[in-house]
């Protein structure tokens, strides 16, 4: 079965090569065509519906389905490349305290692992169903869920396997934080480091596709370079591919460490030397900036633009959780990206699809074109830029087809 979508005012398909784009710097590297038409084919038990044909509406084939969206805009669906969605609790009041003045240092996050070790698996599931539908609703296609906060291997392993039932982007965070009930000795530390790359990993490795760490000397309860290194590396020999936490605090050593071992992704670099600047211009791995973690905790934006400027590649995620951000939002990141970051809305655009894409080394997302999976978002207006322009406001939400 194949499905023309017509009618369509603005259609951002991220794609370079596609004729007839229009060619200003307000668009630039969008790939924009006005007045387009898209045709969608196959989907079934197994398989995703894909991009068959792209381009202007007059030349569009004909297709068994046929919906005209009346002049709205299409854009790529959101790729949320960062977040930790599985969890039970309320820290609502650290949110306000924050508000007051009091720094996050990560403390909290044992407050969330109490709630959600208490919580059973029905209970978790329904509510990561519902953030990921809340994620839908406002155009996200593609999200990459963490464990991190069971730290055990029991829950670890409870929270991949419920993460697996929602996406394919998996990612083992037993190296959140040291749990409270081994921060009493050096000793006992240790031990948890043991156990994390070592029975912890045996256990969760099959059910994650990535592995990554809270590499943050400035916070007492998460990792320093070689501990982080440690974990990385295990994960590596596991057979799971890296991302880090890192520089979200203070400057540190994460955002070296994921450049040197070839990290998929660091995310947060809110803190950064001009050499780590210099180092991740030179290398394939993506800054993924999370600007709703420094609304959520009044802390200084990272500079994207001196991260632009200099060539490096950059995301931009929600990091949805309960601690620094709890905001399921893409259109929201865009618009602090552009209004906070000093980035352009077309930057902003192309970091929330198709370098968060990248950011999953995933090349079948985050743009529209022929072959692409058919993930596409509905921009209630006629044109993608209402996206940051109308911000707070329910504009764009994933197209479903
Ligand atoms: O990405 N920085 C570490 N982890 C999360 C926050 C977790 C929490 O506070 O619950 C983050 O910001
Ligand atoms: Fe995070």
């Amino acid at each position: 079965m194949s499905m023309l979508i017509t009618g369509i005012g603005e259609l951002v398909t991220n794609d370079g090569t596609v004729d007839g784009a229009v060619d200003d710097p307000l668009h630039a590297g969008l790939g924009v065509i006005r007045d387009a038409a898209v045709v969608l084919s196959g989907g079934g038990e197994d398989s995703a519906p894909t991009v068959e044909w792209v381009g202007p509406a007059d030349q569009a084939p004909a297709a068994d389905w046929s919906i005209s969206l009346e002049g709205r805009a299409v854009v790529p669906g959101f790729v949320d490349s960062h977040s930790h969605l599985v969890f039970d609790g309320d820290r609502s009041a650290e949110f306000a305290a924050r508000m007051s003045g009091t720094p996050y240092d990560g403390g909290g996050i044992t407050v969330t692992v109490e709630a959600t070790r208490a919580a059973d698996r029905p209970r978790l599931r329904e509510l990561l169903q519902q953030r990921v539908s809340e994620m839908r609703s406002q155009g996200t296609t593609t999200v990459e869920v963490k464990s991190g906060y069971g730290l055990t291997v029991e829950d670890e392993v409870k929270a991949l396997r419920l993460a697996r039932e929602v996406t394919p982007e998996v990612t083992f965070l037993g190296a959140h934080v040291v749990p409270p009930e081994a921060r009493g000795s050096a000793a006992d530390r240790a031990a948890y480091l043991d156990l994390v790359v070592g029975e912890m990993l045996t256990a969760c490795a099959p059910h994650a596709r990535w592995i990554d760490v809270f590499c943050e000397p400035a916070s007492p309860h998460a990792f320093d370079g070689e501990e982080s290194r440690r974990v990385l590396e295990a994960g590596r020999d596991a057979g799971l591919e890296l991302r880090v936490h890192g520089n979200q605090l203070g400057h540190g050593p994460g955002v070296q460490l994921a450049v040197e071992l070839g990290a998929a992704s660091v995310d947060h670099c809110t803190y950064l030397t001009d050499e780590d600047v210099e180092a991740l211009a030179g290398s394939g791995t993506v800054a993924t900036l999370l600007p709703g973690v420094e609304f959520s905790t009044r802390q200084p934006y990272p500079d994207a633009r001196r991260l632009l400027d200099a060539g490096v590649q950059v995301a931009i995620a929600t990091d949805c959780n309960p601690g620094t951000c709890y905001s399921s939002s893409m259109p929201l990141m865009i618009a602090l990206a552009v209004r906070e970051m000093g980035m352009t809305p077309a930057e902003a655009l192309r970091a929330a699809t198709v370098t968060a894409a990248k950011a999953l080394r995933r090349t079948d997302i985050g743009r529209i074109a022929v072959g692409q999976r058919a993930d596409l978002a509905l921009v209630d207006a006629p044109s993608w830029l209402h996206i940051p322009y109308r911000v707070g406001v329910p504009v764009v939400r994933a197209l479903e087809v």
